[in-house]
């Protein structure tokens, strides 16, 4: 009796607890699937519309390389001002981290780049680059202008956060990794996911394009000094021969995907330079190998075994080797791995703001993009926003022929504004449970 006293009563608890929970949600997702559109007409109208492809035409005009977006940063930071958004300056030379909301947890951030191309713009129009040999040939101005619209939008509804968004304006994304120099300055503290968009060509406009998982391959280079000792080459005995310890290396780096990676996994191994010797008849102290690795998965495993093959390989022939990982200052980036979780937010976000097509599922891209570092640090989602419409062809990125369609970046901002506002929702509505990365 007083057992089913007890499951009567915790039924009825239960229920209550069900429909208390139900209503809430109910009403939290209602608002929330009204709250993108908003943002959009908002993002849209002349006001925000019109400020934010000044902003994009401004820099356009006046692009500016890796670690020197001093004057880029500079509008950045005026612009926050004028709208009373808090930031921090300098993160990385020229980086800026802005925040909006309540200043407390949860944190989860925005990236924008702010970097061009030391490339000749060949497009002629009012607001061509005035630098001569640099453009925004990769949209960067665009994203800019994208990620100043969102802080707008969200300091506009920013009694509305359950939380901090975190604005990320990151230098040098094209050479130098700057979203690593980022993260080393601090730019991830207390954040707990972040977001990425970057323009495409490739996509209608409107629409948006990802997938879970690998997204963006890892790519970097590698270069190596295999030094022995040189000689006649007809007494090879008193020689240590490079030249043969250079040519183990070779083959035996081929193996590195023939044998140990999933045929169905796709990786590159090019040895794409050989150096040493100078005639015919003297066995030279050393030969220099150089080349490339790309990867989806094990990326630094795989640049791990590239430094032991070249070592080892010299050790068993009696040579040194040393291997630098980032010749001529060239950093690798990681592969971008989409966390699972935000990725079926994202896709679900904008299915609300621009309907059930609007998603474009993509396959995994050969090329590479720094936003990786911040997705290895903190779940992320690296997206792209199309900018393709009837109207005229859009050239591919890094063309010189490049231009930007600005009727994508109100899409952009209200993207980015409503993906954070989501997150935080989603967080506030599921207490204080961490994300679970489910990759
Ligand atoms: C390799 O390095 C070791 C340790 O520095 C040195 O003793 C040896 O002579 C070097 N060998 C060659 C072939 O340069
Ligand atoms: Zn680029
Ligand atoms: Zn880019």
């Amino acid at each position: 009796m007083a057992i089913n006293n007890f499951w009567i009563f915790s039924l009825t608890f239960q229920l209550l607890l069900l429909l208390h929970v139900s209503s809430e949600s109910s009403w939290i997702t209602d608002d929330a699937s009204r709250r993108p559109s908003k943002f959009l007409e908002y993002a849209k109208s002349p006001e925000v519309f019109d400020w934010m492809v000044g902003i994009r035409r401004k820099l356009h005009e006046n692009p500016e390389l890796g670690f020197e977006e001093f004057e880029t940063s500079k509008l950045i930071r005026s612009e926050l001002d004028l709208m009373g958004v808090k930031y921090k300056y300098p993160v990385a030379v020229t980086g800026v981290v802005g925040y909006v909301g309540t200043g407390e947890p949860p944190f989860v951030a925005l990236r924008a780049d702010m970097d061009a191309l030391p490339m000749q713009e060949d497009v002629e129009w009012e607001h061509k680059s005035k630098v001569p040999g640099k453009m925004h040939a990769c949209g960067h101005d665009g994203h800019v202008a994208m990620l100043l619209g969102a802080a707008k939008i969200l300091k506009e509804h920013h009694q509305d956060l359950q939380g901090t968004v975190v604005l990320i304006f990151q230098p040098a994304e094209e050479v130098f990794a700057g979203a690593k120099k980022m993260i080393e300055a601090g730019a991830l503290k207390h954040v707990e996911a972040i977001f990425g968009i970057h323009l495409t060509n490739q996509v209608p406009l409107g629409k948006t394009a990802s997938r879970a998982g690998s997204l963006l391959a890892g790519s970097g280079f590698f270069e190596a000094v295999i030094t022995g000792k040189g000689g006649h080459a007809a007494i090879p005995h008193h020689t240590i021969d490079p030249v043969i310890a250079a040519s183990s290396v070779v083959l035996s780096l081929q193996h590195l995907v023939s044998r140990e990676t999933d045929p169905l996994d796709s990786k590159v191994v090019t040895v794409s330079k050989l150096h040493g010797g100078n005639a015919f008849n003297v066995i030279p102290d050393s030969i220099t190998i150089g080349g490339t690795l790309r990867a989806f998965s094990g990326f630094s495993q795989l640049q791990e075994r590239i430094k032991e093959v070249i070592t080892k390989q010299a050790t068993v022939n009696r040579c040194n080797a040393s291997v630098n990982l980032k010749p001529n200052g060239k950093e690798p980036v990681p592969p971008t791995v989409n966390n699972m979780n935000l990725y079926k937010q994202f896709k679900n976000l904008v299915r609300d703001l621009l309907g059930e097509d609007s998603f474009v599922e993509v396959s995994p891209i050969m090329g590479g993009e720094d936003f990786s570092y911040f997705a290895e640090a903190i779940p992320g989602h690296f997206s792209f926003l199309g900018m393709q419409d009837e109207t005229k062809s859009y050239a591919s990125p890094h063309s010189s022929l490049y231009t930007v369609n600005e009727d994508a970046l109100p899409y952009g901002a209200a993207i980015h504004a409503s993906m954070a506002v989501r997150y935080l929702e989603d967080k506030a509505s599921k207490g204080s449970d961490s994300p679970k990365d489910e990759l």
